[in-house]
């Protein structure tokens, strides 16, 4: 298979992502039996696991959506910022926060605190990937889909500089681009027209 410009190699095929998002939703669905779930997920690299654990799960569930401004794009006092709240009352819900990836588990850990404020009737953790070398607070997991090392990945939503989210496999950035500051990436890493 022929690689995108920037991408070094893939870490995890369509594949063996479906099939771990498959096993994810079989031990949710198990889990929340007779339960309607209210998935939550943060905007915007959570978009096609969300997607696909959905239509996997065999109960009823609801979804909903927050956006947030973490503190990497730029507070410095390591805030996270709201930028869109839920539709959705979590009040005596159970719900269900749907990650793409904990690092630090900083920008995860505002937001749990935020949302057991809300009273939810239980508040559980789903996350597609896990750097658990990184992080930097004590969060509680229960559902992760693949342990990683200390590596920046994109694809199946994670981006890079809002690039590669399209991709349906995870890859490794290739170093020289992740070291690079600045400059905006050659269309052609898009797989598409800018
Ligand atoms: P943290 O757990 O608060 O440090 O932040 C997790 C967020 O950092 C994720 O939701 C991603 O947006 C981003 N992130 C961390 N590692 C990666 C990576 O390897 N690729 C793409 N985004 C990443």
């Amino acid at each position: 298979m022929s690689l995108p410009p920037g991408i070094s190699e893939v870490l995890f095929s369509e594949a063996q992502l479906q099939r771990r998002v498959a096993e994810l939703a079989a031990a949710i669905s198990a889990d929340y039996a007779g339960l309607t779930p209210l998935l939550v997920g943060v905007l915007r690299g959570v978009v096609p696991f969300m997607a696909d654990l959905l239509r996997r799960l065999t109960v009823p569930a609801m979804v909903d959506f927050m956006a947030i401004s973490s503190y990497r794009a730029g507070s410095p006092g390591g805030q996270v910022r709201l930028l869109k709240d839920l539709e959705i009352s979590v009040e005596g819900r159970h719900v269900l926060f749907v990650e793409d990836m904990v690092d630090t588990g900083l920008s995860l850990h505002y937001l749990l605190r935020l949302l057991r404020e809300r009273r939810p009737a239980s508040l559980y953790v789903c996350t597609l990937f896990d750097k658990p070398r990184l992080r930097l607070v004590n969060l509680p997991l229960r559902y992760v889909g693949f342990q990683l090392p200390d590596r920046y990945v994109v694809g199946y939503g994670l981006d890079f500089r809002q690039r590669y989210r399209n991709l349906p496999y995870v890859g490794v950035l290739s170093a020289d681009l992740l070291l690079a500051d600045g400059p905006p990436l050659p269309s052609a890493a898009q797989g598409g027209p800018p």
